[in-house]
């Protein structure tokens, strides 16, 4: 390969910028052109691409969001899109391809890669969900994981001093791997996961216990994926139960995907941008790098995506559940 284009897409998270910076500098180092694309695969339709040099990327390390910027792009999945896209790589000379992102940047990724197979391409997982089999950590989870637990740290403050149960929602789309981490750091006293039905009647008995074991007050967290509803719903129902509690309820949201990333997210950033760059240099394609025991594996695109594969641990549900008695 010659020359490489990076981009970020779909949701923002945190470590992305030191993997662009990563894979900028990896590329410069082993003597390939680099060109970002801003917008993802919006910026790939409209050509919107700039040349990136060591400089381009100086002192982003700390910086939360992408520098590349981000969207969730409609016309790449379109066949006319997907060509417009690989004309415009073409013309720049563009032969391999890193794609910052989740599940449905992967998704594109993986169809164009097959489309247009003479444009090497390869995944790095960036997302705050961690729902991508491959990689026990995406990147930004760790960071809004923390964030979530000092958001639910000072709302366990006023919780207490007002004897009163809270719901909070959390992202993470159809996963609970935010709500799970969260919960256990919190001490929740029940998680909602999409992965594991809890009927709201046993939500309410354990409540009840808890009441009778003297907790003065209750946190639960919700995922956004799980099947009961959202947190107002589930809060209404549990309400109407339980009038020992004033209930509140707190929706997280975007707050969850901003700030500085964590150590943990700076350096896996850098290694998986360096790591994707060294995958294209030996010949690799249609892959996505991740982290797995510590080590650097490489997945195909196909099985990062499947969702059958990828599974909640089942020993930290447990653990959440005798732990918050
Ligand atoms: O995939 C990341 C994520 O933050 C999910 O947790 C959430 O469901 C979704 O993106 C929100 O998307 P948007 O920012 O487009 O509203």
């Amino acid at each position: 390969i010659s020359k490489l284009a990076v981009l970020t897409s779909g949701g923002d998270a945190p470590g992305m910028n030191p993997c662009i910076r990563s894979v900028v500098r990896t590329a410069i180092y082993n003597n390939l052109n680099v060109v970002g694309i801003r917008r993802g695969y919006q910026g790939l339709i409209e050509d919107d691409m700039f040349d990136m040099h060591a400089r381009s990327v100086s002192n982003i390390l700390n910086l939360g969001g992408t520098i590349l910027k981000t969207a969730r792009c409609l016309p790449f999945r379109t066949d006319e899109g997907m060509e417009i896209a690989y004309q415009n790589l073409k013309k720049q000379g563009v032969d391999a391809l890193v794609v910052i992102g989740g599940d449905g940047t992967f998704t594109g990724a993986l169809r164009f890669s097959k489309k247009y197979p003479d444009i090497a391409v390869m995944g790095v997982p960036g997302t705050i969900d961690n729902d991508l089999y491959g990689s026990t950590y995406t990147l930004g989870f760790d960071t809004a994981t923390n964030t979530v637990i000092e958001a639910i740290d000072k709302i366990r403050d006023t919780a207490d001093a007002h004897d009163r149960l809270f719901f909070i929602e959390v992202m993470g789309r159809d996963s609970g791997a935010i709500a799970l981490r969260a919960g256990i750091s919190c001490g929740a006293e029940a998680i909602l996961l999409p992965e594991k039905a809890t009927a709201i009647d046993d939500l309410i008995k354990n409540l009840k216990t808890g009441e009778n074991n003297k907790k003065s007050s209750s946190i639960v967290i919700v995922a956004e994926g799980d099947k009961n509803g959202g947190a107002y719903d589930i809060a209404q129902k549990v309400q109407k139960e339980v009038k020992f509690y004033d209930v509140k309820v707190t929706i997280l949201g975007h707050l969850q995907r901003g700030g500085s990333p964590s150590a943990f997210d700076r350096i896996l950033g850098s290694r998986l941008g360096y790591a994707a760059v060294n995958a294209l240099i030996k010949g690799e394609s249609q892959m996505m790098v991740g982290l797995e025991a510590n080590h650097i594996k490489l997945t195909t695109l196909e099985e990062a995506l499947n969702q059958h594969e990828f599974k909640l641990e089942e020993d930290l549900m447990e653990m959440a559940e005798i732990l918050s008695i």
